[in-house]
């Protein structure tokens, strides 16, 4: 099944936020854990959906992010502030990056324009990006028990080379960030790929993925997918990444290498003519170039 990522979805998910920017709180006996938190606008909406979900913000215990990007940790010096006893965790490099006044001043400036379509969701607080110390520096085969439930930490580089996935074996659900793709805004739900790191990581950590055969995962964005809809996801991600490395090859031989020729050409017809990709266009722009850079890199290399 594939279900918008919004409200309870079973005994131990609820979605926080909405599916725009979904937030996945996973509830075991004893614990409780919030997985990503989207852009800094959305912090009070998370705080309240978290009031309904936990009965209280202040019983979240851990708040963990999947990689660096500013729809996926926005909030989170929000709901440090709001939740003091609350245990964050992410790849050592997040705490790094939010360090750094240019990294939080390109985070705000991507969030600021989305104001006009989600600053009410502020209710006029004070939502500003600030550095969070991590409580957790998460690593690969971490393992943090919620009572019933334990959530196993991989990581799965490519998307970013921090990114991380938080699986729950017990439940079989699988929170990757965007390390598996995210879906095209069409009927046909295509999987759009991004290998902002590096294209032969972001395969290896798929392929990783993939061997854990879950039964549910969340996707970073919009959807939930289950059962062999799953499955069937996961297949059509792997050959997506391959296509995706082969079109953006393309793209740069139709304009002779150039590389700002091709990303120019890529976003007028995959983002402006299609209108299929859901990101905000700054945040694809962005994405985009990453990829492109680091593709003709690869084929620099091979010559
Ligand atoms: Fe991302």
């Amino acid at each position: 099944m594939k279900q918008y990522a919004n409200g309870r979805i079973n005994e131990y998910l609820s979605v926080a936020g909405n599916a725009i920017y979904p937030s996945y709180v996973v509830r075991g006996s004893k614990k409780s854990m919030m997985i990503d938190a989207g852009i800094n606008l959305f912090g009070p909406l998370y705080a309240k959906s978290l009031d309904e979900i936990l009965g209280g913000r202040e019983k979240l215990d851990y708040l963990f992010v999947t990689h660096s990007h500013y729809d996926h940790l926005g909030a989170m010096p929000y709901l440090r502030r709001m939740i003091p006893g609350v245990r964050t965790g992410g790849h050592e490099r997040v705490a790094g990056l939010l360090k750094k006044e240019s990294v939080l001043e390109q985070m705000t400036r991507l969030s600021e324009i989305q104001r006009p379509l989600f600053g009410q969701f502020t209710g006029g607080e004070d939502v500003r990006l600030e550095p969070v110390e991590l409580d957790h520096i998460l690593r690969e085969g971490d393992v943090f028990d919620l009572g019933g439930l334990t959530c196993n930490v991989y990581e799965v580089p490519g998307h970013t080379r921090d990114s991380l996935a938080f699986y729950f074996p017990e439940a079989g659900m699988l929170f990757p960030g965007e390390s598996i793709g995210y879906v095209e805004d069409s009927p046909e739900g295509g999987v759009l790929v991004e290998f902002l790191s590096s294209y032969d990581d972001y395969l290896a950590s798929l392929e990783k993925m993939i061997s854990l055969k879950p039964k549910l995962f969340g996707m970073g964005h919009a959807w939930i997918y289950t059962g062999d809809d799953a499955a069937d996801f996961l297949e059509r991600s792997r050959i997506a990444t391959f296509e995706h490395r082969k079109k953006l090859e393309d793209y740069l031989d139709s304009v002779n290498g150039d590389v700002d020729r091709a990303i120019e050409k890529i976003a007028s017809i995959e983002y402006d003519q299609k209108g299929t990709i859901r990101q905000e266009r700054n945040a694809y722009l962005i994405n985009l170039t990453a990829q492109v850079k680091h593709i003709a890199g690869l084929r620099a290399e091979k010559n």
